[in-house]
């Protein structure tokens, strides 16, 4: 029987992906370098450098350590920019009606998220208290593909692994859920998450009858 839930938070319960698309898109401009939304799906789930990391070798480009944290940090400005003006209203619709069938099935609930944002963003959205458990990017060493964060929310919630489902929209995140030896659920295009065991376009099509289905596996 399943007995978690860990959720990623950017482009799985609200659109966020969407915010570092688009800062990441005016960097890129900035510095000259072509980067499109197929180019910005290897960047969903790495974390912040990793990323800035991906886009200059797009540019093939080679900065000092000191440009890399400035490009870095203004990125942030931008995308913060964006998410200041976040409300509840920019919750995923069918995310609060599936936090309560899960509360009432007894399933636990995580987030686990590679952004330094994500208690922001919990905090625009009104949802911190959806959560028994939350695990960012400051407290993990290891970002996703590594399964640590999905691993440190497992553990915190007292269930094992194999009991738990992740869902995610990152091809990265849904590697380092099944290198936890979880369920994965791909929030997207199945194309896309290859790897995950079921993909389902967004969370408003977890509905009772699947819901039921994946709590039973
Ligand atoms: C992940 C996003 O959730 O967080 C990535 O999918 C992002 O696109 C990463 O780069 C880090 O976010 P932040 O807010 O710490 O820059
Ligand atoms: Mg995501």
């Amino acid at each position: 029987m399943i007995q978690a839930f860990i959720f990623d938070l950017d482009g799985v319960l609200t659109d966020t992906a969407e915010y570092h698309f688009l800062a990441w898109k005016q960097l890129a401009t900035q510095l000259g370098i072509e980067f499109s939304r197929a180019d910005n799906e290897l960047l969903k789930g790495v974390d912040r450098m990793g990323s800035l990391e991906l886009i200059l070798q797009l540019g093939q480009k080679q900065l000092s350590v000191d440009e890399k944290l400035k490009l870095a940090e203004q990125k942030n400005t931008e995308y913060l920019k964006l998410v200041e003006r976040m409300s509840p209203a920019d919750l995923f619709p069918g995310v609060l009606p599936l936090f309560s069938s899960l509360k009432a099935a007894g399933v636990k609930t995580a987030l686990a998220s590679a952004s330094k944002n994500a208690a922001l963003v919990l905090q625009k959205l009104c949802i911190p208290a959806l959560f028994d458990y939350v695990a960012d990017s400051n407290l993990i060493k290891n970002g996703k593909p590594d399964p640590e964060i999905f691993l440190t929310c497992a553990q915190a919630l007292g269930v094992a692994p194999e009991r738990c489902i992740g869902v995610e929209d990152a091809p990265a995140g849904v590697t380092a859920i099944k290198a936890a030896g979880m369920y994965a659920l791909g929030i997207g295009e199945p194309h896309a998450l290859t790897q995950a065991d079921l993909v389902i376009p967004a969370v408003s099509a977890l509905d009772q009858p699947l819901l039921t289905k994946l709590l039973t596996l």
